[in-house]
């Protein structure tokens, strides 16, 4: 059975590189909304016999959550068993914990939802901080890629004597992965976040790498100040100009602007989310993990 891929709007070229590499069609799919903002979803493409994949990455997922629900379940009204969804950016993932009285975890309650939508889910790095696995809140198979072993190549094959830098604990496990790769050394920084854009980076201590070009590496990219604040201290070092390195490219407001504002020199994000940064495919790497989850779902 071969795969069919529905793209929803603003995932086209992501989902045309995934059939690539999966050998498999894209299927036609009508979204758009009435005048009052109500979603309408359309399957124009017949899924008979298909193993069937919608392609959403979860960027602004608060609008792009119906549609994936809408064009699921009419995927099933017309027959198709397991509608599958690879969304290479989950969002809601840092909110996974109660910080403060009253405050909703939104990771449990947005799992809970998109696992009543879909029957299987692929993604990203998605933000597992306090949470080991997407198992924890995810009822249906979700997988997990790590895009660090990727990056690590992509940066192998264009620097020489790096430094890669983590601006806090969490992200130390997808700079250890960059740093295993790209054969380079790393220091992890610590970080306060006060509010959405007050942040406090610990100064880095790099005296050991003087003429290394430092990599600042992170998860998401989102109002940057992580990465600014990190850069600002570099600034100061004996290192050289600094180059910045996220997974997701969610650059909320003005953020791609302020960071280069503040001075780097590069700034390059995996393609999950669609932006003029986007240097690193991520379809090769999603196409294996869809076969994976698909080959342990199919044993069970
Ligand atoms: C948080 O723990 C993440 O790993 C990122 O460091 C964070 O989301 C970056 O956010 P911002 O760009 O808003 O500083």
């Amino acid at each position: 059975m071969t795969f069919l891929i529905y793209a929803l709007p603003g995932n086209h070229e992501q989902a045309r590189a995934l059939a690539s590499q999966l050998e498999a069609d894209i299927g036609e799919l009508e979204v758009r909304h009435f005048p009052d903002g109500e979603a309408y979803v359309r399957v124009l493409t017949n899924p008979a016999g298909r193993k069937v994949i919608l392609f959403a990455t979860l960027w602004h997922p608060d609008t792009s959550f119906l549609p994936i629900a809408f064009a699921a379940d009419q995927l099933r009204e017309m027959g198709v068993k397991d509608v599958g969804l690879v969304s290479p950016y989950l969002a809601y993932m840092r909110q996974d914990k109660r910080f403060k009285e009253g405050e909703a975890v939104t990771s449990a309650t947005f799992a809970q939802l998109l696992s009543s939508a879909v029957d299987w889910l692929v993604t990203v790095d998605p933000h597992l901080h306090r949470r080991r696995s997407l198992a924890e809140i995810y009822s249906v198979p979700a997988a997990a890629l790590h895009a660090g072993p990727i990056i690590g190549e992509w940066l192998a094959s264009r620097m020489e004597s790096v430094l890669l830098v983590g601006p806090d604990s969490e992200s130390e496990q997808w700079v250890k992965a960059v740093a295993d790769v790209a054969k380079a050394p790393y220091i992890i920084l610590e970080k306060i976040r006060r509010g959405d854009l007050d942040v406090e980076v610990s100064v880095p201590h790099a005296d050991k790498w003087p003429d290394h070009t430092p990599v600042l590496v992170d998860d998401i990219i989102s109002t940057g100040r992580t990465m600014v604040e990190t850069v600002k201290h570099l600034q100061a070092t004996a290192l050289r100009p600094p180059i910045c390195i996220g997974v997701h490219a969610v650059f909320s407001g003005d953020a791609y602007q302020a960071l280069l504002a503040a001075g780097v020199t590069e700034i390059v994000t995996c393609n999950s989310v669609s932006h003029p940064s986007n240097s690193i495919d991520l379809s090769r790497l999603i196409a294996s993990g869809v076969e994976g989850l698909l080959r342990n779902k199919e044993g069970q």
